[in-house]
């Protein structure tokens, strides 16, 4: 049998084709050795370690590391997961954000055609029973029922009813109105406007909001015109 030294091996089995870097791997070197001396041709570490005289076996040991692909660690699973949550939970916003946009926006405002009862409902005077819901006054008189739109002639805001003083007062600058919406004091330039009513085929009162009668001072009073008020 031929020994090592008489038959050498050809050079890819552990002597380097390089003749200024020939290193020939004893026979006897473990399988792990050889791998370990193989990886050293790639990183220079090991071939330190095992030039600095570290035993060979834990040379292999730290390269076969470098070989072997090691299973992921759980903290970077749960990071990736995060990371991908992110992403779809931002997609998935603007989506809905796009989808949105095609939908109507609806502003549910009060009708301003409403009915309000019989005239024989309403006592004689003031009745503030649907300023919340509708913003008026139910106006009564001997002669005639009109409806009060509740909004000051002078920048809108809302007067109050003061049954003990029979007037309107406005607790925005002070105007006064008396029983019937008429201006008497303060800023307001005329009286308050009155909304359309009509009797419906039962008697019912029907007011329209969309339509306002107005007596601006100087002009002709629309305030007796038909629609305005209902004859009793
Ligand atoms: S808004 Fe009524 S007095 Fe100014």
């Amino acid at each position: 049998m031929d020994s090592p030294e008489e038959n050498p091996k050809p050079s890819a089995e552990g002597v380097s084709s390089d003749a200024s870097t020939k290193m020939e791997v004893p026979a006897a070197t473990p399988p792990a050795a050889r791998v370990a001396g193989g990886a050293a041709k790639a990183s220079s570490t090991p071939t330190a370690a095992v030039a600095k005289g570290i035993p060979k076996p834990v040379a292999a040991k730290a390269t076969g590391a470098v070989l072997e692909s090691t299973p992921d660690a759980p903290i970077n699973k749960m990071r990736r997961r995060i990371v991908w949550y992110s992403i779809t939970g931002f997609l998935m916003t603007c989506f809905l954000m796009f989808v949105r946009f095609f939908l109507p926006r609806t502003i549910f405002e009060p009708a301003s055609i409403f009915r309000i009862g019989f005239p024989s409902d309403y006592g004689i005077g003031v009745d503030t029973k649907w300023q919340q819901q509708y913003r008026i006054w139910v106006d009564k008189t001997s002669d005639r029922l009109f409806v009060i739109y509740a909004r000051c002639t002078h920048l809108g805001c809302t007067p109050d009813w003061r049954s003990s003083e029979n007037k309107f007062k406005c607790p925005c600058h002070g105007s006064g109105y008396d029983s019937e919406g008429v201006n008497f004091e303060g800023p307001a330039p005329r009286p308050m406007d009155r909304a359309e009513v009509k009797l419906d085929a039962e008697g019912q009162i029907v007011v329209n909001i969309g339509k306002l009668y107005k007596s601006p001072k100087g002009e002709k009073s629309e305030f007796n015109d038909e629609g305005s008020y209902i004859p009793l």
